[in-house]
């Protein structure tokens, strides 16, 4: 019978967990632990449904493996579990597939009780290891495993496929072949809680599934199709992720949706042309006729689609799309109050949520006194990434005809630079520190 990527159940989530481990394949099991009240995750995410965090239990001929951990306040539940399924001195190794707190509150604990077990994980994650073990670091054997390297556990092997980024530096997956088993941490995760565990048998998630892409991944999204890139050739059976449900029906439906969630979401009009988009604030004017001169100036490239948007007219949620698929953009603010307007600071805030490295990125405003709004949004910008070619255009009150004439020379240089016709560059702080 022919079953939805996402099967539907008529049931409300089960918050009653299973108390003891639960079989995932044979040899493996799910040692986690459910945290059904939390509804703010990484102060970020509000999470209607709880959570899980996810750790496994792989025993071999020749130890056991553990992989991931958990948020630290649920380690005594962890710990019963894995009691349940395996003895310390059993464990021959520990998997680190990401080292965020909410899958490493256990680790100094487990290494305390497992002190024989070799700790692999992505040599990005080693500091961030260290970190969190201090002196207790050099006590074991913790060694940093890329692609293609595998741990025997006997008679199965687990194998390592770095990918970083999703969403982590250090993020990676863990492979076990002989159970067709992909590990794969936050990738593929969903904060849902349901103690039935499985996405045959929970209610649906899909909601959960694609917010937290939205929020988690989607700013990595070339991250995430590299990752997808380096396990889709693996036969797996089941993608069991370190939140929400493990995916044994029809996973590979879930990498096929990943890749449409990571696919623009708009369909491109621009073809080759390079698309600039300016999003302004005016107060009295004097940004606005900047903003006008500058699109005008970019607009003379006939390589060049570009975009002007007064956000005294638009909520910023509907943009993002827009600009995740842009290859620049450009932000005008007064200065007030010897700042950016708060409509420009909440642009800037959603920009988190999208993938905005190497876009191009200026910033312009008219200003009255001082002018500094000009400066903090570029230094933002760069926080965000993105590649400032060009040191922001400052107008003190309304322009005059030639400075509208360098608005629009201003706007020809950024149309010059997304079309390559202007040698790469760089604006560093010390330039900006010194104007
Ligand atoms: Fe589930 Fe990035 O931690």
């Amino acid at each position: 019978m022919s079953v939805p990527p996402f099967t539907i159940r008529p049931a409300a989530p089960r918050l009653d967990g299973p108390t003891g481990p639960v079989a995932v394949a044979p040899g493996v099991h799910w040692v986690g632990a459910l945290d059904p009240g939390l509804r703010n995750f990484d102060v970020i995410l509000k999470t209607a449904n709880g959570t899980t965090y996810n750790a496994y239990a792989v025993r071999g001929s020749d130890g056991v493996a553990v992989i991931d951990t958990v948020k630290a306040e649920f380690a005594g539940e962890f710990f019963a579990r894995l009691e349940a399924v395996a003895r310390y001195d059993e464990i021959r190794l520990i998997v680190l597939n990401h080292l965020e707190p909410d899958h490493t509150g256990a680790v100094p604990e487990l290494l305390r009780r497992a002190p024989q077990a070799q700790v692999r994980l992505s040599p990005r994650g080693l500091p961030m290891l260290r970190a969190l073990l201090k002196d207790e670091f050099a006590l074991y054997d913790i060694k940093g495993v890329t692609t293609g390297q595998s741990v025997s556990l006997g008679d199965r092997d687990l194998q390592f496929f770095t990918t970083p980024f999703v969403h982590w530096p250090d993020t990676q997956c863990t492979w076990l072949a002989a159970e067709r088993v992909l590990f794969t941490c936050d990738l593929f995760g969903s904060h849902y809680c349901d103690g039935r565990l499985f996405n045959d048998l929970v209610g649906d998630f899909r909601f959960s599934f694609e917010y937290y892409f939205d929020r988690i991944m989607r700013p990595f999204r070339s991250f995430v199709a590299q990752a997808l890139d380096l396990i889709e050739p693996l036969d797996f059976g089941i993608i069991a992720p370190a939140h929400g449900p493990i995916l044994r029906s029809h996973p590979r439906d879930y990498l096929t949706h990943t890749r449409r969630l990571i696919s623009s979401r708009l369909a491109s009009e621009t073809g080759s042309e390079k698309t600039l988009l300016i999003f302004y604030v005016s107060a009295y004017g004097a940004t606005a006729q900047l903003a006008q001169a500058i699109h005008d100036g970019a607009a003379e490239s006939p390589d060049v689609r570009v975009s002007l948007f007064d956000l005294e007219g638009g909520e910023i949620a509907p943009f993002l799309d827009l600009i995740e698929e842009a290859d620049g953009i450009a932000l005008g603010t007064p200065t007030i109050n010897g700042d950016a307007v708060r409509t420009i600071w909440e642009m800037l805030a959603a920009l988190v949520d999208i993938e905005t490295r190497g876009k191009l990125g200026a910033a312009f405003g008219s200003y009255g006194w001082s002018g500094e709004a000009v400066r903090l949004v570029e230094t933002r910008l760069q926080g965000l990434k993105m590649r400032l070619p060009e040191p922001g255009l400052r107008v003190k009150l309304h322009p005059s005809a030639a400075e509208l004439d360098e608005g629009r020379a201003f706007g020809r240089r950024l149309a010059d630079h997304l079309t390559g016709r202007a040698a790469p560059r760089e604006v560093d702080f010390a330039e900006i520190a010194a104007r």
